[in-house]
């Protein structure tokens, strides 16, 4: 089968269209033909190295953890899914491996793909809105009528991150993006848009019970003024200075710190599925590459300048 793998970290020109062999799964496995995938930064991350401590000096690795595809073999003990079903996962993999045309798919991770979706547009679903739900709902404890802050808001995480916080019911979301992407974050529900560009988020008058720092670009030291004395501050860059912050501001009584690292759940993917057929939630396509120019995708998504995700197809 074609899969894109990498022999060696670095740039973009690394990542190789490749024949490979077919996964065999294991007992709680199926393999599932991919028709969609999607770039999460982590992917070109990894690619790049910055992850060695953890995905190791042995090659070739196999990237990409956003699946969207049908089911054609079942493992022994898989029991909520049978040849034929149109699935959609995040991987549990250490590196992904979803840039192929066949993936081995745990059964724990997977989920019914929304009927009402393409496969492209479940693949952009997975890790992105994953971490949404995670962050808003399990590390920021959100409660109906409360106030969230999304900074970050017009990629692929924050595009969720908006959309979710109205469906858990905030009585207030503010999403911060630059003058381009006001309308997208509007459109997405979100009840104020600050504009990064023309006013510092942190300065303003409103205070929030959450701050969902996607980008990384803030802090809680920054953030104090507009986050509620019992607020959650959070971010999704699991560096060990954010990750000590946090394991003191849990000691502590008043704000706290919280770091996402995203898990992957067919609990949750279920979850989601109903509130997108339902039309709670969707998904924000910004473009779409061929397998065969994974690279491309790589070299736009690094930009940081997506608007919604980048989605990479496999088979139609
Ligand atoms: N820890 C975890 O489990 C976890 C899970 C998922 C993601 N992440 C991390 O979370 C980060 C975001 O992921 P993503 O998928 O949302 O990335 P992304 O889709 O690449 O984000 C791109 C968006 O960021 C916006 N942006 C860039 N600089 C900004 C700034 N200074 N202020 C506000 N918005 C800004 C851009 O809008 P403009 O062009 O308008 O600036 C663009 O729409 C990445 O570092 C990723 O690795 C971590």
């Amino acid at each position: 089968m074609k899969a894109v793998i990498i022999n060696r970290y670095g740039s973009p020109d690394v990542l190789q269209y490749a024949d490979v062999d077919k996964p065999q799964i294991k007992p709680d496995q199926m393999l599932v033909k991919v028709y969609a995938s999607s770039v999460n930064p982590i992917d070109w991350k990894i690619r790049k190295g910055m992850l060695k401590i953890l995905t190791g000096n042995r090659f070739p690795i196999g990237l990409g953890f956003d699946v969207a595809g049908e089911v054609v073999e079942v493992g022994s003990r898989v029991t909520r899914f049978q040849v034929g079903d149109a699935i959609y996962a995040r991987l549990d993999q250490l590196t992904g491996g979803a840039y192929a045309e066949y993936v081995a798919v745990s059964e724990k991770v997977a989920a019914l793909k929304p009927q009402t979706m393409s496969y492209e547009q479940a693949a952009a679903v997975p890790l992105a809105a994953l971490t949404a739900l995670q962050s808003l709902r399990d590390q920021g404890h959100l409660q109906p009528g409360q106030k969230v802050l999304i900074n970050g808001a017009s990629g692929g995480v924050g595009t969720f991150a908006i959309q979710i916080a109205k469906l858990l019911q905030a009585s207030q979301v503010a999403g911060v993006c630059s003058s381009r992407n006001i309308e997208l974050v509007k459109h997405l529900g979100a009840d104020q848009v600050i504009d990064y560009t023309r006013q510092d988020f942190t300065q303003s008058n409103e205070v929030y019970n959450i701050v969902f720092d996607v980008v990384g670009k803030s802090s809680l030291a920054a953030c104090r003024s507009i986050l509620h004395p019992q607020g959650v501050y959070i971010t999704t860059q699991p560096f060990p200075g954010n990750l000590l912050q946090s394991f003191l501001s849990a000691l502590i009584p008043g704000r706290k710190y919280k770091v996402i690292i995203v898990k992957s759940s067919g609990a949750d993917l279920a979850y989601l599925k109903q509130q997108i057929e339902t039309g709670k939630l969707q998904s924000v396509i910004d473009r779409t590459y061929p397998l065969a120019a994974a690279a491309a995708a790589h070299t736009y998504s690094e930009t940081g300048r997506a608007q919604g995700k980048v989605v990479i197809t496999i088979a139609s």
